[in-house]
């Protein structure tokens, strides 16, 4: 089978790495992908922006490519499914109206509000003045979010109400997010412990993937600004069973009934980032419409089941039919930044060790990499994910640890506590 895959980050380089141990595919073409995936066996870069539909959906057509998977965000919200879809195609996403969960936040919160989702209650604004005023009527911490996608940057958690004022003033005043922060979301603040909760969903039925945890911040104890994700592992201890009936029953089930009833049935990838209280009541911090980045670096480590399987279930409808098997144990993804990240990058510098760190048990995927005069340099943003899977999340962590360490190039970040929520709780107990 020659299956098409979107995307050019460490989430697809995990996809691609998965899916090539598929005996049903013989290539994956991966437009555009990076470094790392032009090495794994079976994968061939196609020279195509992810965005770019027309140019994805005439490839597909010509190249014969029998299954497409689509892993960022914005050809989803821009409609990629609808198009393959009305051409005979199979591709696996939602529609570009079941995206819309993801690409506006002001859908998605009043999706919720009149479907009884829980959620942190919220008011949309597009004016300054009357954000700023109604700022006024307000006590921090406060959660200011633009409207639109921002690849995981358009959310400032306030500590105090000056922070609000600016972040309102920024995306709206200022236009610092473009278009898709020229309406903002202010939210009440939740607290408790995050986790995602991703499934398969055919439109009618789901399948759930294995919990997972990501950290966004970029500073070790969650400090710092928001990022795309600074590392996460599976599974999540904070979803025990009975917190992932509860988001079956009062989230995931009523998001796939309203959605059908409101003429959007879901079909992909549904993922709920979630906020666990210490009543173990989950309220939704947002809905992605895809794989989480760098959730799906560790998830792909513990998956044993044929993701074509899946993906064909899911296509077919047939979700309720299906099993998906985790190997045992505990799988984490660590980040390595360019040094300036999420704020600038640098690039250019010379990457080493990747070969030391796979050598020790770990597997290191791509997001940022480039090829230079034969040299692997780093490209900006999150460059690397260093991966790591074993029988306890602390052998885990101890492994990726060390893969981190044995990967450098000059000015490199990354958090030396990711999974620490997971590793406070085994030595508790
Ligand atoms: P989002 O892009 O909506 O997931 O927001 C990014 C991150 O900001 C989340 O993963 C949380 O860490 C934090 N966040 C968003 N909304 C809230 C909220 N209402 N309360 C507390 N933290 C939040
Ligand atoms: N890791 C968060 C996201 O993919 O949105």
């Amino acid at each position: 089978m020659h299956v098409l895959l979107v995307g050019s980050g460490g989430r697809e380089h995990a996809i691609a790495w998965k899916l090539a141990q598929s005996e049903k595919v013989s290539t994956v073409s991966v437009a555009p992908g990076n470094v790392g995936i032009s090495l794994e066996p079976k994968a061939q870069l196609v020279d195509i922006a992810a965005n770019d539909i027309d140019a994805l959906l005439h490839y597909a057509l010509e190249q014969k490519v029998e299954l497409t998977v689509v892993g960022p965000e914005v050809p989803l919200v821009d409609g990629i499914v609808d198009r393959f879809t009305e051409a005979n195609l199979r591709i696996l996403g939602p529609s570009a109206k079941a995206a819309q969960l993801e690409g506006s936040k002001s859908f998605a919160k009043a999706f919720m509000k009149r479907n009884q989702i829980p959620t942190a209650s919220y008011e949309i604004f597009s004016d300054a003045t009357q954000a700023l005023d109604y700022l006024k009527t307000q006590t921090a911490p406060i959660v200011i979010k633009a409207d639109g996608l921002a690849a995981g940057k358009g959310v400032v958690v306030a500590q105090t109400i000056e922070e609000a004022n600016e972040a309102v003033s920024a995306m709206l005043a200022d236009n610092a997010f473009g278009d898709a922060g020229s309406r903002v979301v202010i939210e009440s603040f939740l607290s408790g412990e995050e986790a995602s909760y991703i499934a398969l969903v055919d439109g009618e039925h789901c399948l759930a993937f294995a919990s997972s945890q990501d950290h966004k911040a970029r500073d070790e104890g969650d400090q710092g600004p928001n990022t795309g994700g600074m590392g996460a592992y599976s599974p999540a201890p904070v979803l025990t069973q009975a917190v992932e009936q509860h988001v079956i029953k009062d989230i995931v089930e009523p998001t796939i009934k309203a959605m059908a009833n409101e003429g959007a049935p879901f079909k992909g990838f549904l993922y709920v980032g979630l906020m666990i209280n210490e009543h173990n009541q989950a309220s939704v911090v947002e809905f992605n419409v895809r794989l989480g980045d760098p959730e799906t670096q560790p998830l792909m480590m513990r998956l044993e089941t044929d993701l074509i399987d899946l993906f064909n279930a899911t296509i077919d409808g047939t979700l309720n039919n299906t099993q998906c098997n985790w190997l045992e144990g505990s799988a984490i993804g660590v980040v390595l930044a360019a040094g300036e990240y999420p704020a600038s990058s640098s690039k250019g510098e010379a990457i080493s060790g990747i070969d030391d760190a796979e050598r020790i048990g770990c597997k290191v995927f791509h997001a940022g990499t480039a090829m230079h005069d034969d040299q692997l340099v780093t490209n900006g943003g999150r460059v690397l994910c260093v991966c790591a899977r074993d029988t306890t999340i602390v052998a885990a962590k101890q492994k990726a640890d060390k893969g981190c360490e044995l990967v450098r190039w000059k000015n490199r970040h990354y958090r030396r506590d990711i999974a620490y929520r997971a590793v406070a709780r085994i030595n508790e107990a």
